[in-house]
């Protein structure tokens, strides 16, 4: 390893959330009721589906194992901003800088790659019923896990790789509440422009085409319910409308900050809230919790902790 270049940072200095005292302390109880609700909510829906046998079904294990990534998507850095609120000097290592960096990759691409998996579900679910049970069996449902987590692995690694090795010589201040990859590679005493052009293309990419997956799969799903005016149908189109606000609201300020990365705007640290903290708490909101089945699990899970 070259120790010389990361001679002169050893630690990174966090601007968090700009404001005043007052207001530094209003965020850390916003933030620490947030986040309370988000790893609450999540392990619920966790345990609701494992300990139910009739939720163990493809459509349930994405949405539970979703709400698995968006404890770790809400985890890896939302506690140290908390914690962070009380603080005067917000510092982070070098080390924990890069983990950051390379946590947040692993789970946002792993929770877009998992969107797009419950997406295709939906589709064959809605588009081609009677094939779902040969289509969707649970053993491919696995493999969209599965490789879920490869990619988000493997595209955070590629990326991580280019990063560590930057030389870093002085400048440390990252404008935002965690390491956020295109605040980090600016502070870096190079050209950087290679970088950036590879970042672009690489979360650029990903963000943007499986947005566009996402938005194709729900218009086909939306003009398929279209075709049949039931009452059921009625209501698959307002939760199709539910999951297109999320998506939307997950999609735009990742494509935003990545896919203009050379001119990182102050208003960048307020959209990186939008994938770090709303959308883990909206998740289970829109996709489970308007669920009969699993409100009904639920009811079934409490009501066999009392007989405990
Ligand atoms: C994720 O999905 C798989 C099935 O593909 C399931 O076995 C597993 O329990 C799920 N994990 C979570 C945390 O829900």
């Amino acid at each position: 390893m070259d120790q010389g270049n990361k001679s002169g940072v050893t630690e990174f200095i966090l601007h968090g959330l700009s404001g005043s005292q007052e207001l530094q302390l209003f965020y850390f109880v916003f933030f620490t009721l947030f986040y309370f609700s988000i790893v609450l909510g999540n392990l619920l829906i966790v345990l609701t589906v494992i300990s139910e046998p009739a939720l163990h079904t493809p459509m349930y294990f994405l949405l539970s194992n979703l709400s698995f990534i968006d404890v770790c998507l809400s985890t890896f850095a939302t506690p140290k901003m908390i914690i962070d609120f009380l603080m005067e000097h917000k510092t982070i290592s070098f080390e924990g800088c890069m983990a950051q960096i390379f946590f947040l990759h692993v789970f946002a691409a792993g929770e877009m790659m998992l969107l797009v998996a419950m997406a295709y579900d939906r589709y064959v679910a809605i588009c081609r019923p009677l094939y779902y049970a040969s289509i969707m069996s649970l053993r491919k449902c696995t493999s969209l896990v599965v490789g879920s987590w490869l990619i988000g692995v493997f595209h955070s690694v590629s990326q991580l790789i280019f990063t560590v090795n930057l030389p870093f010589c002085g400048p440390n201040k990252v404008d935002s509440f965690f390491c956020d990859l295109p605040l980090v590679i600016k502070l870096a005493c190079t050209n950087t422009f290679t970088l950036e052009v590879l970042m672009l293309s690489d979360s650029g990419l990903i963000a943007m085409s499986s947005f566009v997956l996402l938005l194709i799969s729900y218009t086909v799903i939306l003009v398929t319910v279209r075709r049949h005016s039931s009452t059921g149908m009625a209501k698959a189109r307002a939760t199709l409308t539910a999951h297109i606000t999320v998506v939307t609201l997950f999609f735009a300020p990742c494509i935003f900050i990545y896919g203009w990365p050379f001119s990182s705007l102050p208003v960048d640290k307020v959209l990186s809230i939008f994938y770090t903290v709303f959308t883990p708490l909206l998740n289970p909101l829109i996709y489970t919790l308007r669920n009969k089945e699993v409100i009904s699990a639920m009811k079934k899970l409490k009501s066999r902790q009392v007989c405990f």
